[in-house]
């Protein structure tokens, strides 16, 4: 039984009631642009199911009229891959009704949680169980559980926790024909055939709907350590994070870099941020974690800093005194996005490179850019740890931001050309939504590319998931 497409606003109504779906131009207007206004859709409407159930009977509703969904969790992304297209003929389904946090087992050190679980949620029921989820995105507060997993978000502790794809042990999906697969099972160790729940993270909700996720926890930290300490090159921060890393093994959580425009964009647009270590060209803010109350970890990350400014590779640093200073070192970071965000738009690279390479990427690439773009401004910070960088290109001072974008094409070339040819890769952590579409078919190979459309083709065979995106 197929159903006209006109009557599957109210098939949905009747499915999820009619407050669950959302079709005034209001209302729908903060689901169809992304973050950072750099997409604009239309959706013939807003759908906000309330249970596995409940997705599953939209998913199957939407197939039977033959009608696109765009699955969307906390719509933080960073390649406008939960923005629907300009038709108006898809329908976003949002899981932000799906907040149950289902289980949590701390023999077993797992959590059972529903997609629409904000993270900052999800780390706060993990923290209240004396437990820690470690992933951490300055998005937290609004990104989901099921849109980490579909972006296999990455974040601040990758060097010591992995990514997103690392946290997970088992996935509930609705598939594109509404039947549910569920996955959810709390075991380090399942050897029975293909492990399925990689292919459906990271695939930016194209080959099926996560609804639930069992995930690993962690013994809480109850000392942390935050330091930042400035080099006068990155060839000396790289060295910084091999030195630490010896130092502290495990105890090391993240190794952040930022460059001294990102830090002064930061304070630019967040006037009472502090300027602790004022006018070097790079800096690493490093957190430090250990289970263990008394672990003599301030002597010792105050000792490792010390041996690298005694041996010329940081020329200054400083360990915060309290939580509320802490806090306001990780603000300096993480309000870079939002900074840039506010200073206009800009050209975003979200690249990883073998970590190093990148002293000499960034030489040459800044090189090459300036050449090609006269005063434009290279606003660069990352997770170092990670070999993951945000390269991003902004207007030269004064000029018109916006006419900047048109250069996108021409600045995407020669950067991720030179990432690639350093054995990097042009998405680190963002993913490739519709921002990156064209970038992954040109790079990927032909056979890559094919594999990726047969998997699409087995699981979703007529392209109703997220169309337009990724492939
Ligand atoms: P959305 O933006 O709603 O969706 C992202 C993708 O996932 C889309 O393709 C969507 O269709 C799909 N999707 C969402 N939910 C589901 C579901 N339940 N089932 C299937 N598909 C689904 N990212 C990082 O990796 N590291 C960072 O450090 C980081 N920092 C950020 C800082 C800021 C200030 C901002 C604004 C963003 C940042 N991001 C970062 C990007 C973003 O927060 C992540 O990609 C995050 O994982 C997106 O989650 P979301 O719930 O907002 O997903
Ligand atoms: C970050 O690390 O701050 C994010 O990934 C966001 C960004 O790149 O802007
Ligand atoms: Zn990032």
């Amino acid at each position: 039984m197929t159903y006209p497409r006109a009557t599957i606003v109210e098939r949905l109504q009747a499915l999820v009631g009619e407050a669950n779906v959302l079709t005034a131009p209001a209302d729908v207007e903060p689901y169809v642009v992304d973050w950072r206004g750099r997409y604009r859709g239309a959706a013939l409407a807003v759908v906000r199911p309330g249970s596995t159930a409940e997705v599953a009977a939209v998913v199957k509703a939407c197939a039977e009229a033959d009608v696109a969904l765009v699955p969307q969790g906390g719509n933080t992304g960073m390649c406008g891959a939960a923005t629907p297209d300009t038709s108006g003929s898809a329908i976003i389904l949002s899981l932000a009704r799906m907040r149950a946090v289902r289980a949590l087992d701390p023999a077993n050190a797992t959590i059972t949680v529903e997609a629409g679980v904000t993270l900052a949620v999800l780390q706060q029921a993990a923290a209240e169980a004396g437990l820690l989820f470690p992933l951490s995105l300055a998005s937290e507060g609004s990104c989901t559980i099921g849109g980490n997993l579909s972006t296999n978000a990455g974040g601040t502790a990758v060097l010591r926790y992995g990514n997103a794809r690392d946290l997970v042990l088992g996935i509930e999906v609705v598939l594109a024909d509404g039947r549910v697969w569920d996955g959810l099972r709390g075991l380090r160790k399942d050897n029975t055939g293909y492990d399925l729940k990689q292919l459906f993270i990271g695939s930016e909700g194209t080959l099926g709907i996560v609804t639930a996720a069992v995930l690993k926890l962690f013994a809480a930290p109850r000392t942390r350590i935050t330091a930042l300490a400035a080099t006068g090159d990155l060839a000396r921060a790289v060295e910084l994070l091999r030195a630490l890393k010896q130092a502290l093994g495990d105890r090391l959580v993240g190794f952040e870099l930022i460059g001294d425009l990102a830090l002064r964009l930061s304070r630019k647009h967040h006037p009472d941020s502090p300027d602790p270590l004022p006018d070097h060209p790079w800096y690493a803010l490093i957190q430090v974690n250990d289970s263990a109350a008394d672990a003599g970890l301030g002597a010792l990350v105050e000792g490792a800093l010390a041996a690298a400014v005694d041996a010329g590779i940081v020329a200054d640093a400083t360990i915060a005194q309290s939580q509320e200073q802490a806090d306001r070192l990780w603000a300096l970071r993480e309000n870079i996005s939002e900074a840039q965000r506010r200073e206009g738009p800009n050209i975003k690279h979200d690249i990883s490179l073998p970590i190093s390479a990148i002293p000499r990427f960034v030489d040459e690439t800044g090189a090459a850019l300036v050449a090609a773009f006269p005063g434009a401004r290279l606003v660069v910070f990352g997770h170092l740890g990670d070999g993951n960088l945000h390269y991003n290109v902004a207007a030269p001072d004064g000029s018109a931001a916006e006419c900047f974008l048109d250069h996108t094409p021409e600045a995407n070339r020669i950067v991720h050309d030179r990432v690639v040819a350093a054995g990097g890769s042009i998405s680190a952590e963002h993913g490739i939504g519709q921002l990156k579409r064209g970038e992954l078919a040109h790079y990927k190979s032909p056979l890559e590319l094919e594999l990726m459309r047969r998997v699409k083709a087995a699981l979703d065979p007529r392209g109703l998931l997220n169309p337009g995106k990724v492939l």
